[in-house]
């Protein structure tokens, strides 16, 4: 079943975030999940680790970058999805996931827009494509964007990159206290509902348009 890694050496760009918002809200829509810790800082491990994981997502630890390429094999024989939160550097591991993958995120905060981090996981995607002799899927994602933002400079932004080659995802994830929330007390944003986190429907629409957005992809980019 279809492999989704997070890739961007850049720390603190949002892939262990945006990992499991897109895991928690493919639960929440019914499906089973694999959660590869690929980052020895075991963000996504701790966060399996406190209440409120659904038992439909399976964490899986202890990651190297000789294990790797068998440990997503084997999930993705047994859950519906297959995510991999990857280290912010640039190793054999996140080399080795992404060949694995049918769909490459690369986070990039769109406040920042710094994107040196994203260029040099495109290339990375390049080289693994050419040694895999098929094409990886990817698209940029722009994470912590200000809710403020008018959609259409964000537009622009996208446009841009879209021109140069490029590819964008057309959701972009907001800023918001319920992501924030998410890695520190566990469980899945509709879980915070009533928890006085603010703008928690904002935030639960925002994952489902996204995870949407990522299982349309999947399916319009599905290996024959
Ligand atoms: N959409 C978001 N809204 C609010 N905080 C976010 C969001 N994405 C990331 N963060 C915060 O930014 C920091 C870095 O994010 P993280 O997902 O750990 O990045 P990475 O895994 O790429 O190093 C964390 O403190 C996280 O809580
Ligand atoms: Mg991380």
């Amino acid at each position: 079943m279809p492999i989704i890694s997070f890739a961007n050496p850049k720390g603190g760009a949002g892939k262990t975030t945006t990992a499991l918002i897109l895991a928690t809200q493919l639960a929440e829509n019914g499906a089973s999940v694999t959660l590869i810790d690929g980052d020895p800082e075991r963000w996504i491990s701790q966060w399996g680790d406190l209440p409120g994981k659904p038992d439909t997502i399976t964490i899986v630890g202890s990651v190297s970058e000789d294990s790797i390429v068998d440990q997503i094999e084997e999930a993705s024989g047994k859950t519906q999805f297959v995510i991999v939160d990857l280290e912010g550097t640039a190793s054999l591991m996140v080399a080795n996931a992404i060949g694995m993958s049918d769909l490459v995120l690369i986070p990039i905060q769109g406040s920042s827009m710094d994107a040196r981090g994203g260029a040099k996981t495109i290339r990375l995607i390049a080289n693994q494509a050419k040694m895999a002799r098929r094409a990886i899927p990817h698209c940029v994602v722009f994470t912590r964007t200000s809710a403020a933002v008018r959609s259409r400079a964000l537009r622009n932004v996208q446009e841009q990159l879209t021109a140069s080659g490029i590819e964008t995802c057309k959701t972009a994830i907001v800023e918001r206290a319920a992501y924030r929330d998410l890695l520190d007390y566990g469980g899945t944003l509709s879980d915070l509902r009533g928890a006085e986190v603010s703008n928690i429907e904002k935030a639960i629409d925002n994952a489902r348009e996204f995870a949407g957005e990522v299982v349309a992809r999947l399916k319009q980019e599905a290996r024959p």
